[in-house]
């Protein structure tokens, strides 16, 4: 299995990392240790101490430094040994574990798992929405037992509601919607509009209409690689324009773990000018979220996984239908990326042609 190296990967939330305990997390395949320095600065490092290969992650932190539960050999941020407890106390040269490229935005640890001199962080997407210097956010955590491009699927082809969700997300007027998707460099949107439609008491609550209200609700999604999707939500009276009604925008961050299993990170975030009212909404809708996430998505997506098990997505030959535009280019995309990367053939270029503009608050993806 390949993956794309050169990409920003939430490898964590930002507050999963304090300061006294090591986050022990495989991404990519790799045991990865993730803690804080002295100055509160993420690290990211190989889990594999240099000297007899304990996992780091069994350590402590110590000053700010990472010592081995083994033989207490010390590693800064920068993965060399900055101190040996035996003997004369000399280090080795080769006492030095890899470290990765690590930045901490949007409430996240994203970490870079290719070439350290493309780690550029003008190459991470936007998310400024989950900002949590201005914005209140809620986030929520699923480990997933399928490749992180079902999820992806998942994520680019909402008609599920209707199916998978009847109680909770999804009505009967999902498969009449209008579906529009496209692509501009990198970016893949998907654009869903739903008329006339009733709502479940779950999604009527958190946008005030009264249950029982007839309603237009419009989705769109926006997906640009190795797995970031913004999703946004807006309801308005039957009728009316986008603009007249409240949204909801959520950030859904996939980051394989192997090639069979997803973290999957998602986050709500709205204004903190929105005052307590803001802050309750976010924590609704991630509490609300997990329970069709935990009950009806992962066990589906693992199902599904369960069914092709090591076949590759296209040897299965699906059937593909309108509604899975979206999902497919963005396979294509990543498909491209990966194998340019493996070519040698533009290298590190895999974030060029992101459409980085963050969301307008309430018009959502104006990508002409
Ligand atoms: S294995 Fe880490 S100090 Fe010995
Ligand atoms: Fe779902």
């Amino acid at each position: 299995m390949s993956f794309l190296l050169n990409a920003w990967y939430v490898a964590a939330f930002a507050d999963e990392l304090n300061g006294a305990t090591p986050l022990a997390r495989t991404l990519l395949e790799r045991p990865i240790v993730l803690y804080r320095d002295a100055k509160g600065q993420a690290c990211a490092l190989d889990d594999r101490c240099a000297h007899r290969f304990a996992p780091l992650s069994s350590g402590r932190v110590v000053d700010g430094v990472l010592e081995s539960p083994s033989h207490g050999l010390r590693f800064d941020g920068s993965g060399r040994c900055v101190h040996n407890p035996h003997g004369d106390g000399r280090v080795p040269a080769q006492a030095q574990v890899r470290t990765y490229p690590v930045l901490e935005r949007f409430g996240a640890i994203w970490f870079w798992p290719g070439d350290p001199q493309c780690a550029d962080r003008a190459r991470l997407a936007g998310f400024d929405f989950v900002d949590p210097a201005t914005h209140f956010t809620h986030h929520g955590y699923l480990k997933t037992r399928a490749h992180y491009q079902l999820s992806a699927d998942n994520l680019l082809d909402l008609s599920h509601f209707q199916f998978l969700h009847p109680d909770t997300l999804g009505s009967e007027a999902i498969a009449r919607s209008d579906v529009q998707a496209g692509s501009l460099g990198e970016t893949v949107w998907v654009r869903r509009s739903v008329f006339k439609e009733t709502l479940q008491p779950f999604v009527a609550n958190g946008f005030g209409v009264p249950a029982g209200s007839c309603v237009d609700r419009w989705m769109d999604v926006k997906w640009t690689p190795p797995g970031l999707l913004t999703i946004v939500v807006g309801v308005t009276a039957e009728g009316t324009p986008r603009e007249s009604g409240r949204i909801a925008p959520s950030a859904h961050w996939l980051t394989p773990e192997t090639a069979r299993t997803t973290h999957y990170f998602f986050a709500f975030g709205l204004p903190t000018a929105m005052g307590d009212a803001g802050r309750e909404l976010v924590r609704y809708a991630v509490e609300g979220l997990m329970r069709p996430f935990e009950r009806e998505d992962l066990p589906m997506l693992e199902a599904q996984q369960a069914r092709i098990g090591d076949t590759d997505f296209w040897d299965a030959r699906p059937a593909l239908l309108p509604i899975d535009r979206g999902a497919i280019r963005a396979r294509r995309i990543m498909e491209g990326l990966i194998t340019a990367e493996r070519e040698g053939r533009a290298p590190g270029n895999a974030g060029e042609g992101h459409d980085r503009r963050t969301i307008g608050i309430r018009s959502a993806f104006e990508v002409s």
